[in-house]
Order: C-alpha cells, then sequence, then structure tokens
C-alpha cells in the first residue's frame, strides 16, 4: 500500500513545471527503405519516476533546438559577454524553428517595413535564415540575443499519444512520432520536437524532459467484453498499439475480451504498414479482426474509411451490439471523413445519424484522440 501511495505521490510531482528526466532506449524508423515517410518507434525509459499511465494518456515533450543552429544564430547576433548561458536557454527556451509574430514586428520596426509583408515573405523559414537574408540587405541590422529571445515564442512541449501499455513494457514508455521534414517557400522544415527526440537525443543519457497527460475522454470500455472498434490511420495506430497490448495481457491472463477491430492505413504497404508484424502476429494469437486502406498502392485514393463503407453491415452490426468506436490521427481531413462515414453506415441502416452519434458520444462509445 505504501509503495503504491508513494509511487501516485511521484506520478503526481512530475508536469510541465517539474519533468522527469528519461532515457532514450530505443530510436528507430518503422518504415521501410523506399518509403516517403520517417516514423519513428521510440521509447523512453521511466525507471525510478514512478510514473504510470494508462492506455488512452498521453506524453508531452519538450524539445530542444539543434546546438548548431544555435551556435551559427548566436554569431550572428549581437551578443551579450555571458555566451554560454545563452546557448543553453536558446536551445532549452526559445523557438528558433518557427518565428512569432512578435518577432516580425520588432524586425519591421527596426527597418521600418510592414510586419504582415515580412512574415508573408518569410514563412517557412527559421529564425537564423531569416537574419542571415536581412543582413543581405541591411548590413547593418543589429538584433541582440535578449531582444531575439525576448520576442520568440517558446520552445512549448508537445504531446504524443501513447503507444505502450505498461502491463506489455513495465517501467518505459513507447511512441510513434512521425519526424515533420517539409518544406515551404522553397525553405526546408524540420519539425522541432519530432527532429529533437527523432536526431539529437544520444541514446541512454537521462535528458528527455518528459511528463504524462491523463486523457479520461479516450479510454478502454470498462467491461473488457465489450468490443472495441479502432480507426487509427498513420501515427493515428499509436494508442491503439496500447490499447491492443492491454487487452492482450488480459487475455493472456485468462480473461474474457470482446473482440478488437483496426482500421489501419498509410500510403503504401510494402513501406509504410507501421508495427505490420505485430499486428499480424495479433491477427493469428488474438484474431485481431484488422482491414488496411494503403492509399498509394493504386492509382485511385483508398483511405480508412471505404474500408469502413466496405463493411458497413458488420461494422452496424458490432455498434449495435454496444461496440466502442475510436478514432486517432489527422484532424483536419481524416477525422471529419471518418465521421461522415460513419453517419452514412448508420443512415444506411435506418437510423437517424445524428440522434444516434450523440447517443454513441453521452454513452462514452464514440472518443477521438485528434491533432
Ligand atoms: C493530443 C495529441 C497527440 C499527438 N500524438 C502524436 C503522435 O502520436 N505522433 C505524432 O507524430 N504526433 C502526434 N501529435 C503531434 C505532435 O504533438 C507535434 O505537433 C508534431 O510532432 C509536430 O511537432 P514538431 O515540433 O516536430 O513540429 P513543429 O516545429 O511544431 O512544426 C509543425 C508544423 O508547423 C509548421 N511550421 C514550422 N516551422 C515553420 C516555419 N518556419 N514557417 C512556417 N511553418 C512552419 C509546419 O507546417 C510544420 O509541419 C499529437 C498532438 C496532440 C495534440
Ligand atoms: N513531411 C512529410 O513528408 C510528411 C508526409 C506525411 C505526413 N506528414 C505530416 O505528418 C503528420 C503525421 O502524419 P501521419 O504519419 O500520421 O500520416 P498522415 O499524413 O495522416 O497519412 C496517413 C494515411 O492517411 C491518408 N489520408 C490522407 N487524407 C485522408 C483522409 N481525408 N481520410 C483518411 N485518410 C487520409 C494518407 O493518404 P495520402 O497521404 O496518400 O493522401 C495516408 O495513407 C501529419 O500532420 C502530416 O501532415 C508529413
Amino acid at each position: 500500500m505504501e509503495t503504491q501511495s508513494k509511487t501516485h505521490e511521484l506520478a503526481v510531482y512530475y508536469n510541465k513545471e517539474n519533468p522527469f528526466l528519461s532515457k532514450l532506449t530505443d530510436n528507430y524508423t518503422l518504415n521501410k527503405d523506399g518509403s516517403s515517410k520517417d516514423t519513428r518507434h521510440i521509447s523512453l525509459c521511466l525507471k525510478g519516476s514512478g510514473i504510470d499511465y494508462i492506455p488512452g494518456d498521453s506524453l508531452y515533450i519538450f524539445p530542444e533546438n539543434d546546438t548548431a543552429l544555435v551556435n551559427e544564430l548566436l554569431d550572428t547576433l549581437e551578443l551579450s559577454k555571458e555566451r554560454e548561458d545563452e546557448a543553453i536557454s536558446f536551445t532549452r527556451e526559445i523557438n528558433i524553428t518557427r518565428p512569432s509574430s512578435k518577432l516580425f514586428k520588432l524586425i519591421a520596426e527596426k527597418l521600418d517595413l510592414d510586419a504582415k509583408e515580412l512574415q508573408e515573405k518569410y514563412n517557412g523559414y527559421h529564425s537564423l535564415a531569416i537574419i542571415k537574408d536581412i543582413k543581405k540587405d541591411y548590413p547593418d541590422f543589429k538584433i541582440s540575443s535578449n531582444e531575439l529571445a525576448e520576442n520568440s515564442s517558446k520552445a512549448n512541449p508537445r504531446a504524443y499519444s501513447i503507444a505502450s501499455s505498461l502491463k506489455a513494457h513495465p517501467e518505459s514508455v513507447e511512441l510513434c512520432i512521425a519526424r515533420v521534414d517539409e518544406e515551404i517557400n522553397g525553405q526546408k522544415i524540420l519539425g522541432l520536437c519530432s527532429n529533437y527526440i527523432s536526431d539529437r537525443v544520444a541514446m541512454g543519457e537521462a535528458s528527455v524532459r518528459v511528463y504524462i497527460h491523463k486523457n479520461d475522454r479516450f479510454r478502454l470500455p470498462e467491461d473488457p467484453k465489450t468490443k472495441v472498434i479502432m480507426i487509427g490511420p498513420g501515427t493515428g495506430i499509436a494508442p491503439f498499439r496500447a490499447f491492443l497490448e492491454e487487452r492482450n495481457a488480459l487475455r493472456d491472463s485468462g480473461q474474457e475480451v470482446g473482440a478488437d477491430w483496426l482500421f489501419f492505413g498509410d500510403q503504401r504497404e510494402a513501406y509504410d504498414y507501421l508495427y505490420g508484424e505485430e499486428l499480424e502476429s495479433y491477427r493469428e494469437k488474438y484474431s485481431l479482426k484488422v482491414d488496411l486502406a494503403f492509399s498509394r498502392d493504386q492509382d485511385y485514393k483508398i483511405y480508412v474509411q471505404d474500408k469502413m463503407r466496405e463493411n458497413s453491415a458488420e461494422l452496424f452490426k458490432w455498434l449495435e451490439e454496444g461496440a466502442h468506436f475510436y478514432v486517432c490521427g489527422d484532424a483536419r481531413r481524416m477525422a471529419k471523413d471518418v465521421d461522415q462515414a460513419l453517419k452514412d453506415i448508420i443512415t444506411e441502416h435506418g437510423k437517424d445519424a445524428e440522434e444516434y452519434v450523440k447517443l454513441l458520444k453521452e454513452q462514452k462509445r464514440y472518443s477521438r484522440d485528434v491533432y
């Protein structure tokens, strides 16, 4: 009992103001060579933290800037004497990947230019690239490190849906992270946190600042016998890997567990079937039902909602039997289209879709973890 309450106290103790320093213990790309994506499996050690989590929770990670970029940035600024302290605070505290509107305002004031136009021109540029470009036209342009720090946004922690169950991985937390590497306005954008954890953390060093966010709106059914439908394309697979590990552990311990049905999708089956081997083994061992939607394996798109529609009768039957319906991943397009497909399936079966979905939500049987 004493250990449990101590554990609980410690878990509460680690939060945004006081993050736990975790060790990176695993970091590999889930996509195969030839993929256009780089989705990482990340494992962090929680040993000694007393932190616990349950499937559905997320982990926040504090990002750190690329030190080479920070050093080059400091070289181009008007520096105060405490160079080393400054480097540390720049590395950890401010976001130099995405300059803030405040910074554009400051630069515009200094040069008597229009802030909005400046922001448009430099969309996609990081802070160093902007300063370097400005100096080409205005060689006397100066900005101090303090001014930069005060006018930049903070390097805020990023949320990641937890992809593991403590039942399968005691004292660690696993994540599935898409490394953001894109181009805007001819500029390469390397997302701050996804690139930090993928490429800038030394294995085994207790340096990654993390804390757990409890998410009671995304929970497995209280009764394990309830059926579960999971829609999770791309990194949306993350919490469902945790759900499956949790329910499979219950099955292993002899408990009766309802059937699981996963809809997963990504670009191409040969390269992007994230956790494919694991999921295929669950089909065999635990009768996991899997429907796959690989969008770029043919000359037209196939998405998870197309697979839902193909299985309309059975999906509706599962809902009528009390199944819980979960969605995780892209909020902008996927979650909206999946919601529409769900409503169409309900309508097709003679029910009022709005009423039916409202009831599902009231009964906590329709949960989303979208971003
Ligand atoms: C509840 C929740 C759960 C999540 N779970 C996961 C998960 O399991 N896996 C996962 O991979 N992600 C997840 N995310 C997303 C994650 O939190 C981050 O948003 C994601 O990793 C990108 O962060 P980043 O710091 O790498 O990129 P950032 O640096 O924040 O960049 C993000 C975007 O901002 C824009 N941007 C950046 N710099 C510039 C610039 N200079 N000019 C113009 N535009 C710019 C680009 O569009 C870029 O793609 C989740 C989010 C939430 C809210
Ligand atoms: N920089 C890059 O190279 C790159 C690449 C991919 C994603 N990203 C970004 O990384 C983040 C995470 O991406 P992710 O790995 O989770 O995957 P994702 O980009 O959300 O894609 C996963 C799957 O969902 C498909 N999809 C696209 N639109 C859809 C819709 N309306 N309904 C259903 N499915 C849809 C995609 O197909 P299609 O893509 O074939 O349409 C793909 O097969 C996203 O924010 C995304 O914008 C960046």
